[in-house]
């Protein structure tokens, strides 16, 4: 099938590629001219584990190709949106310019016949809203949420546990729903779940997956603060709730809380359209689990300055890690990232280091000291913070090591990836989130 993908971000770069690696003639389009100019080198733009092998394939077979002029996508029937859908800077609500524009710029190109499958992350009521115009074109308008986690993108959008589509009620949603389980023929084979439904569900399908995730995260975030005050242990308290298979022990990490370009912002959105849809308070807890969230940072900080001895000014301290989870480069909403700027701002001489993400959070946050070397990091250092559990970290990072390059033996376990005793035995000061 002939392919344009709108969009070569996370989402799009990794869709137009996977979908060229099962035989079908994809073009990339960005307005990012110097993205495009990386994707068609065959290098991926950002940390993404298989992508760059993907690209490389997809442009050596000849199906996979990037530009950044719309006129590239003529040639296709078949036109995925796959763009952001960021916080709006004066609201919680998703800011739809990107979609929005990638319509007007595909409208003169769609005709009968075609299909444009949108995949962005979008507030309930978006599908119909956009149906109006591309049903004027004789083209259909499906809803085919994506659900990758950064850092399995490929193998998530390979092999996805499900895949949704959301469908006009017209004649033409059902033979739409038939062209896409066609598209997604491996994972037909596989006997993907494939769930075709109503707009209205596809868009919700998606928001509400990062709600439930999210909520999970605070949920033993709020065990966490109970446990901080009556010495119990959240993390075995999360391997006990978790051998119940109705509740599972994913997702039950206690830390310092999610982060990332969906979970906080899907929260947020959904807020803002539930109150917008009148229904502010059926989902008014999800202020509480942002508000969770964001509290975990605070304890950071206290607890750090409880290490230091009350005072942070001109203290150096080693913040291992900036990317908001392991297995990527990005700092979209960095829980760990946020930490280090604030204990800077009260006066730590603060070191960041990460495997992957240290560019781009040079770029977000330049006033901070940054590092590849985590040795640079920890040298002369009072106090060592773990942000992001890089295995460099979990496995790479003995006690007798950080021990030797310290100013003083004391760590704070932000993601509970250390072993307590093995440090303790090392002589460390630890310190986990939610346990004694
Ligand atoms: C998420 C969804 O998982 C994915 O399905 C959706 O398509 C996009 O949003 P992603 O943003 O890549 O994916 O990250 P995810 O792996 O879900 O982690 C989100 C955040 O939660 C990270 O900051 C992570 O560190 C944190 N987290 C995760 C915890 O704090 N505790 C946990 O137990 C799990």
């Amino acid at each position: 099938m002939r392919l344009s993908v709108i969009g070569c971000g996370y989402l799009g770069a990794v869709h137009a590629a996977a979908m060229a690696s099962i035989g079908h003639d994809v073009v990339g389009i960005d307005v990012d001219a110097g993205k495009i100019a990386t994707l068609a080198r065959g290098d991926a733009p950002f940390f993404e584990p298989g992508l760059g092998e993907l690209l490389v394939s997809g442009l050596d077979s000849g199906r996979l190709r990037f530009s950044s002029d719309f006129a590239d996508a003529g040639d296709a029937t078949i036109h995925f949106i796959a763009v952001g859908t960021p916080q709006q800077s004066e609201s919680n609500a998703a800011d739809l310019t990107y979609v929005n524009s990638a319509v007007d710029s595909l409208l003169p190109l769609l005709s009968a016949g075609h299909l444009v499958v949108g995949k962005s992350t979008v507030p309930v009521g978006t599908a119909a809203k956009l149906a109006e115009r591309i049903t004027a074109t004789g083209a259909t308008l499906v809803w085919n949420p994506e659900f990758l986690r950064e850092g399995w993108a490929v193998q998530d959008t390979l092999s996805p546990d499900r895949i949704v589509v959301g469908v006009p009620d017209s004649d033409g949603g059902s033979a739409a729903a038939e062209t896409l389980q066609n598209l997604y023929h491996t994972a037909a084979k596989a006997s993907t779940p494939f769930i075709v439904t109503d707009y209205a569900t596809s868009e919700l399908v998606k928001v509400a997956a990062n709600a439930f995730l999210a909520t999970k995260i605070s949920f033993i975030n709020a065990m966490a603060e109970i446990a901080e005050v009556t010495g119990a242990d959240v993390t075995t308290l999360a391997d006990a709730l978790g051998h119940d298979n109705r509740i599972g022990r994913r997702f039950l990490g206690a830390g310092i809380g999610f982060g990332g370009g969906c979970l906080p912002k899907d929260i947020r959105a959904l807020a803002a359209r539930a109150e917008e849809l009148g229904r502010r308070e059926s989902v008014s807890f999800l202020r509480e689990v942002d508000q969770i969230n964001l509290r975990r940072r605070d304890r950071v900080v206290h607890l750090a300055t409880a290490a230091l001895g009350g005072v942070l000014f001109k203290k150096r301290i080693a913040v291992l890690g900036a990317a908001f989870k392991p297995h990527s480069d990005d700092v979209r909403d960095s829980p760990g990232l946020d930490i280090a700027v604030r204990l800077h701002g009260l006066g730590a001489e603060v070191v960041v280091t990460d495997p992957a993400a240290t560019p781009n959070a040079k770029r977000q946050q330049p006033q901070l000291t940054y590092t590849t070397n985590i040795d640079e990091a920890l040298r002369d250092a009072e106090l060592a913070i773990i942000v992001t559990e890089w295995d460099e970290y979990r496995h790479g990072l003995t006690p007798s090591h950080a021990a030797s390059l310290m100013a003083q033996t004391k760590v704070i376990d932000g993601r509970n990836c250390l072993d307590p005793a093995t440090w303790r035995a090392g002589g460390f000061e630890y310190v986990g989130m939610g346990r004694p």
